[in-house]
């Protein structure tokens, strides 16, 4: 499934605001400030800041006000991939279609723009260009923080390494993609509220819609590491089986996993349907690009 038609113009916007955040940064002869514009902005499917911003847009709060949270949460991400793919990691050559930040440059320049594009998160979101009042400055950069760290992503990838060659239970699974990846796509969906300043009912319907998002964004990357081509995907197929990872295809089968994807795919739509008063079209069409998704 292609991305639908709103994402392109909404990318425009994310992928200018990325580009020039960028760009700003002094030492741009660097390999350091090279290795963050390429692991930066040359690709990636802006999932997660898309969902900030079409996030705060369904709580009617435009797009422009939740562009510095959107670009925060792609800066952790695009850090996050960087360091995925390291050695130590899953020791992967191929990212977004092109060879990993540590094969492009060196190991040590790829943990380091990771770190930078990490701190640089949240300078964006702390800093006076960010429209937000301090008091929900505040909540955005504790929102980041936390789905980034220890209990967050972070404690997902530990646990990720930790697991190779395992036979995880499905409930040890499922703790591990909700922190892995589920963890920052909530935070997406958290940040767009917070913007919007959105009702404490609100928040708990995003909360499980989000959820029940990332845990889903997680099988399908499991599915596609064994059913897409390195082609189309724009990384190695086949790498969580050659690493023994443990994940949703090697422990339900290919079929076991679709059916948690449809059931994953419902709880989005129903949690959604609690933001009665709200236009939620592109959330939803967000969430049904996620379930679909080739690539
Ligand atoms: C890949 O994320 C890593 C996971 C958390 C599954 P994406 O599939 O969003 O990667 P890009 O940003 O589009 O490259
Ligand atoms: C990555 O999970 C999760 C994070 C980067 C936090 P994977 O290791 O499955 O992601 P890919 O398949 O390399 O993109
Ligand atoms: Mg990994
Ligand atoms: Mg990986
Ligand atoms: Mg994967």
């Amino acid at each position: 499934m292609e991305q639908p038609i709103f994402f392109s113009h909404y990318r425009d916007l994310i992928d200018r605001a990325l580009s020039q955040f960028i760009e700003d940064l002094s030492g741009k002869d660097t390999e350091l400030h090279k290795a963050m514009h390429y692991s930066v902005v040359l690709g990636g499917k802006r999932v997660r800041p898309l969902l900030t911003i079409t996030t705060a847009k369904a709580l009617n709060c435009s797009r422009e006000s939740a562009l510095h949270a959107a670009c925060a949460i792609e800066l952790i991400h695009a850090y996050s991939l960087i360091h995925d793919d390291l050695p130590a990691m899953d020791d992967d050559a191929l990212r977004r279609g092109q060879p990993t930040c540590h094969i492009a440059f060196n190991e040590a320049t790829a943990i380091l723009a990771g770190d930078a594009l990490q701190a640089l998160a949240f300078e964006l979101v702390s800093s006076n260009s960010c429209p937000q009042d301090n008091a929900t400055k505040l909540k955005l950069i504790q929102t980041l923080a936390k789905a980034s760290g220890a209990e967050g992503m972070v404690l997902g990838q530990a646990i990720d390494l930790d697991s190779v060659g395992k036979a995880l239970s499905l409930k040890q699974l499922e703790v591990m993609h909700h922190h892995k990846t589920g963890k920052l796509i909530s935070a997406a969906v958290e940040l767009g509220a917070l913007c919007a300043e959105a009702s404490e009912k609100e928040l708990a319907a995003l909360a499980d819609f989000s959820r029940a998002l990332g845990l889903a964004f997680q099988v399908q990357d499991d599915i596609l590491d064994v059913t897409g081509n390195t082609e189309t995907i724009g990384k190695t197929s086949g790498a969580d089986e050659a690493l023994n990872k443990p994940t949703y295809v090697s422990l339900l089968g290919l079929e076991g996993a679709r059916e948690k994807l449809e059931g994953l795919h419902k709880d989005c739509l129903s949690s959604l349907n609690r933001l009665n008063d709200r236009d939620i079209d592109e959330l939803r069409e967000i969430a049904d690009y996620v379930i679909r998704r080739i690539h």
